[in-house]
């Protein structure tokens, strides 16, 4: 019986130890295409310290209307984070710029605040949480809640943010409702805008009808 007890525990240890030396990470390949459990691994074979380091996350180009600039690395460009389930993106937002509303459906949102000052917030069906951040002040936003980030200060904010998803998606409210062919007097209905309203909106994200 122990000689049973002892065999079972080395075998486990030993399929232990394999699993792990063989699942150390999971570089991506990107040429291959994703799956539900993300990309295959390369193989490790040709997995060099250069898959582990990226490069450029540098600012953004905040010439947009929002005046927002986003750099992201991800899994699709740091292959590395493949299987992970972290990512980072580096946020500058001009004074007077903003982050439209918007959510994270799959991804805890970190914010870390470096420059500047910025206002950011989440909204539940029963509360409102927001703070006026500074530099070294981190926030965190639980996943699929809607928020926001406005630069509420003088001259430019920036920040990073740290989700916890390789690959995180992102809805932003405006441009599911005023960036598509959905008709203006839907939109009207079913938001209680006023049509006009719809209509520039529409024109602004790029929507039409
Ligand atoms: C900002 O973008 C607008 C139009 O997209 C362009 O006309 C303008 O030259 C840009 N400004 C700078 C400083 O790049």
């Amino acid at each position: 019986m122990k000689i049973i007890h002892i065999l079972f525990l080395f075998t486990f240890i030993s399929f232990t130890i394999c699993h792990a030396s063989v699942n150390d990470f999971c570089v991506a390949d990107l040429k291959a295409p994703i799956t539900n459990s993300g990309y295959p691994c390369k193989p490790v074979k040709s997995v060099t310290s250069d898959d582990f380091v990226f490069h450029g996350l540098v600012a953004g180009n905040t010439n947009n209307s929002f005046k927002l600039g986003v750099t992201a690395a991800s899994v699709t460009n740091f292959p590395a984070l493949n299987g992970l389930g972290v990512s980072t993106i580096r946020v500058d937002i001009e004074e007077g710029g903003f982050a439209p509303m918007h959510t994270h459906p799959d991804a805890t949102e970190l914010i870390i605040s470096i420059q500047g000052e910025a206002t950011v917030g989440f909204v539940t069906p029963t509360g409102v949480y927001t703070k006026v951040l500074k530099s070294g002040d981190l926030f965190v936003i639980p996943p699929g809640l809607l928020h926001f980030v406005v630069n509420s200060g003088k001259g430019k904010a920036m920040g990073y943010a740290a989700f916890s998803s390789e690959n995180p998606s992102t809805q932003i409210t405006d441009l599911l409702l005023f960036g598509n062919n959905l008709p203006s007097d839907l939109v009207a209905k079913t938001t209680l805008l006023d049509l006009a309203q719809v209509k520039k909106l529409k024109a602004q994200f790029g929507g039409s009808g």
